[in-house]
């Protein structure tokens, strides 16, 4: 790879160790990948915060980094294992609170903001079209590439945070316009309208299309929240992290010859896999990826002057609660006996053992909860969802749809 003098000098150690380690597993990451230089990158979106899944290993690794490291550029984070100030109303024990707290400490180090969401857009990283970045998180990663209009690979926690450090990535993947382009054309002529549809979506690409970018067409319209669920889905079943949808997306590929149709039945049949026969549902989480204040909206709408029967987890960036608190939803939601879970997510939460059915409107979340958690899944509209949080039943609303109803 060719590194300007300043990369040389960071590659040589002349800005410190943890910038000659990042330095490291990035031009190693380049030649693996056949790079031939480093771009310079507007923001970091950094994954692997949970001590779950970090373990000791991994707090040594970053406490160690932060003994000389600093970010370059605005970097954020991903959900920790648990919400930082009030870790005790989820049931998460005091050993896991203190190591957790030691890596939002070694991260707080190096400056990166602790934002503790993957949903880093809606909360102020909000990269414009075309600029290169290096996020971590599938979901945000392609967010970032297909909706924004961004440039970034699918980044791991290492490498990302290597950026943070540099301020550079390789360029190779996404980075460039020759791998941005679909290489095969989508039609949907299914009816999409909630934020499971969009996941179902996701699913559904994912076993048709494997990695190859679609260009979709069919869709008439999609709300940031549709989209950031099908940006969950897609990659978590075998998709890639980019996507065109015609219309909606900003980028303007060519319409592949290959062509898959999605059919209402192919919605249908992600549905069902995604649903076990069970009616009791003890555990339902919303904001999978986190929830935007429209959704927390929607939930208080639901909730007001109800109670919940089943543990009800919102997961949410914490600056967004603010707004929450500020509106009067929290209010209507804690009433209700339902509870904010911020900074984390069901998925990275140590929650094994604990419910035994959970009930989402996300397929990424399904996919976590059964693989992780060892959790049942219920999978339906937001609307059922609050239903089974009041009911602790799951009974569905939503109609299966006639075969061949176009989208709208
Ligand atoms: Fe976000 Fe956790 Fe889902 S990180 S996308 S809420 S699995």
């Amino acid at each position: 790879m060719k590194l300007t003098p300043e990369e040389r000098k960071m590659y040589s150690g002349g800005y410190g160790n943890a910038v000659q380690t990042a330095m490291e597993i990035l031009v190693a990451l380049g030649e693996i990948y056949g790079a031939k230089r480093m771009v310079p990158v507007a923001s970091v979106q950094v994954s692997g915060v949970s001590y779950h899944n970090l373990g000791d290993a991994g707090l040594e690794f970053l406490e160690d980094l932060a003994k000389d490291g600093k970010a370059r550029v605005l970097t954020t984070l991903n959900p920790a294992g648990m919400d930082l100030e009030d870790w005790k109303h989820l049931g998460i024990s005091d050993d896991f609170a203190e190591k957790q707290l030691r890596v939002i400490r070694a991260f707080a180090k190096m400056g990166i903001v602790v934002s503790c969401t993957c949903t880093p857009y809606l909360v102020g990283n909000l990269p414009r079209f075309n600029e290169h970045v290096a996020w971590s998180e599938s979901s945000a990663v392609t967010f970032a590439n297909s909706v924004l209009g961004a440039r970034t690979n699918r980044e791991g926690g290492p490498s990302a945070l290597a950026a943070a450090l540099t301020g550079r990535t390789p360029e190779y993947g996404l980075h460039l316009d020759e791998n941005r382009q679909a290489h095969v054309h989508a039609h949907v002529k299914a009816r999409l309208e909630s934020t499971s549809d969009f996941s179902a979506l996701g699913w559904v690409l994912g076993k048709k299309i494997g990695n190859r970018i679609p260009f979709i067409t069919g869709v008439k319209r999609a709300s940031v929240e549709e989209l950031k669920s099908l940006c969950a889905s897609l990659p978590t079943y075998g998709g890639p992290s980019l996507f065109h949808i015609k219309g909606i997306t900003p980028s303007k590929p060519k319409k592949p010859k290959d062509m898959v149709v999605i059919t209402q039945d192919d919605i249908e049949e992600a549905y069902a896999a995604l649903n076990e026969d069970e009616d009791a549902v003890d555990f339902v989480a919303i904001g999978c990826p986190h929830a935007s204040i429209g959704e927390i909206r929607r939930i208080a709408g639901l909730l007001r002057r109800r109670r919940v029967k089943a543990e009800f987890w919102i997961a949410t960036a914490r600056q967004t609660k603010e707004l929450a608190d500020r509106a009067g939803y929290t209010k209507a939601i804690e009433d209700a006996g339902a509870k904010f879970a911020c900074d984390t997510c069901m998925a990275v939460a140590p929650l094994r053992g604990r419910f035994r059915v959970m009930a989402i409107d996300s397929a990424k979340g399904c996919y976590y909860a059964r693989g992780s958690n060892n959790f049942k899944t219920r999978f339906g509209t937001l609307e059922e969802c609050v239903e089974a949080a009041v009911s602790g039943r799951w009974a569905s609303f939503r109609k299966p749809r006639k075969k061949g109803a176009s989208s709208g």
